[in-house]
C-alpha cells in the first residue's frame, strides 16, 4: 500500500485494524492520533511502530483517514474535520450508527466511505461491511477494499443493509465468546478443570471454524454430519432447539440492529 494511513482514535477498534495492517504491511506509514490518552499512544508507537501525531498533523499528512472514535464523539470530530482541506482525501468511518448522511452535512463532498469490521482484525480475520459514499472514485473504493482485504475479507453492501449487517458479524465475535464462556462454564459444572475446559471449548471453537472455512457444507450440512439420531449430540440440539436457542438469537440480532438504529437517532 503506498499511501499513508492516519487514524484519528486509537482505542480497541483502531488497534486491531492497526494491528493487521502492521501485519500485513511492515512499511506501511501510519499516523495515530488520540484524545488524551498518552499511555495507550506509547504503546501504540513502541508495538505496531505507528507515529504518534497530532490531529492537525494526522490530518494533513494522511491520504486517508480512518475515524475509529465512540460514535458519540463522531460529532466533535467532524466539527475539527471542517477547517481543512480534505479533497483528494478518502476518509473512512468505522462507527456504528453513523450514518453517511452525518458526515454530508458536516463536511460536504467529501469522499466518504463507512466500514464495519470486526475485532478479529487483529489476527487478519476481520469480516468487514463497506459502504460507498456518493464522492467515492474508483480508485478510492479500491483503497478501501485493499485496506480492510488486508486485515481479513470484505462485503461491499448498500448502505440500508449496515445495521443487518452489524448484528451478524460487527458485534457478533462477542456472541461466540459468549457460548464459548457459558461452554467452559458447563464444562467445570460437569467435573473438568477450569483449564481443561477452557482447552477443550477454545480449540473445538477453533477447530469448528476451520471446519466452516474450509468446507464447502454450509453450517446445518456440516451439524448433520456430526448429529447421529439419539447419539449425545443429538441429545444436547435437542435441548438448544426446545428451548429455542434460534429465536434466542433472532432477538438478540434485533436488538442489536435496533441499538443501531437509536444510535443514527442520537447522532
Ligand atoms: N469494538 C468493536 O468490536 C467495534 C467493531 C466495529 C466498529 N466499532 C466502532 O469503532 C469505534 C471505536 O470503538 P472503540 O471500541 O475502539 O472505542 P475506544 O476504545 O473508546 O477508542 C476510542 C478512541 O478515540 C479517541 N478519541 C476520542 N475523541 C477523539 C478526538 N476528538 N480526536 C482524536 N481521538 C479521539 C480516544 O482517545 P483517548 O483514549 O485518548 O480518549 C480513543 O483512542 C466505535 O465508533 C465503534 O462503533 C467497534
Amino acid at each position: 500500500m503506498n499511501y499513508s494511513i492516519g487514524f484519528i482514535g486509537g482505542g480497541n477498534m483502531g488497534e486491531a485494524i492497526i494491528g493487521g495492517l502492521r501485519k500485513s504491511d511492515q512499511q506501511l506509514q501510519i499516523r495515530v492520533c488520540n484524545r488524551s490518552n498518552s499511555e495507550r499512544m506509547l504503546r501504540l508507537v513502541d508495538q505496531y511502530a505507528v507515529t504518534a501525531s497530532k490531529f492537525e498533523d494526522t490530518v494533513e499528512n494522511s491520504r486517508v483517514l480512518i475515524i475509529a472514535v465512540k460514535p458519540k464523539d463522531v460529532l466533535g470530530v467532524l466539527k475539527q474535520l471542517k477547517d481543512y482541506e480534505l479533497k483528494d482525501k478518502l476518509i473512512i468511518s468505522v462507527a456504528a450508527g453513523v450514518p453517511l448522511k452525518v458526515f454530508y452535512g458536516h463536511l460536504r463532498g467529501v469522499a466518504i466511505v463507512r466500514a464495519m469490521p470486526n475485532t478479529s482484525s487483529a489476527v487478519l480475520h476481520s469480516m468487514t461491511g463497506l459502504v460507498s459514499g456518493e464522492n467515492v472514485t474508483e480508485e478510492q473504493i479500491e483503497i478501501g477494499e485493499q485496506i480492510f482485504a488486508a486485515i481479513g475479507k470484505t462485503m461491499w453492501i448498500p448502505e440500508e443493509k449496515m445495521n443487518a449487517l452489524i448484528s451478524v458479524s460487527g458485534s457478533a465475535p462477542a456472541y461466540f465468546y459468549l457460548f464459548a464462556e457459558c461452554l467452559i462454564k458447563a464444562g467445570v459444572h460437569l467435573g473438568l478443570s477450569e483449564e481443561e475446559a477452557e482447552i477443550l471449548v477454545r480449540e473445538t471453537l477453533i477447530g469448528a471454524g476451520k471446519m466452516l472455512a474450509e468446507s464447502d457444507k454450509s453450517p446445518g450440512m456440516l451439524r448433520e454430519a456430526v448429529t447421529s439420531p439419539n447419539g449425545t449430540t443429538f441429545a444436547a440440539l435437542k435441548v438448544f432447539t426446545d428451548d429455542k436457542l434460534p429465536q434466542t438469537v433472532l432477538k438478540a440480532a434485533q436488538a442489536c440492529v435496533q441499538r443501531a438504529e437509536a444510535m443514527e437517532g442520537e447522532k
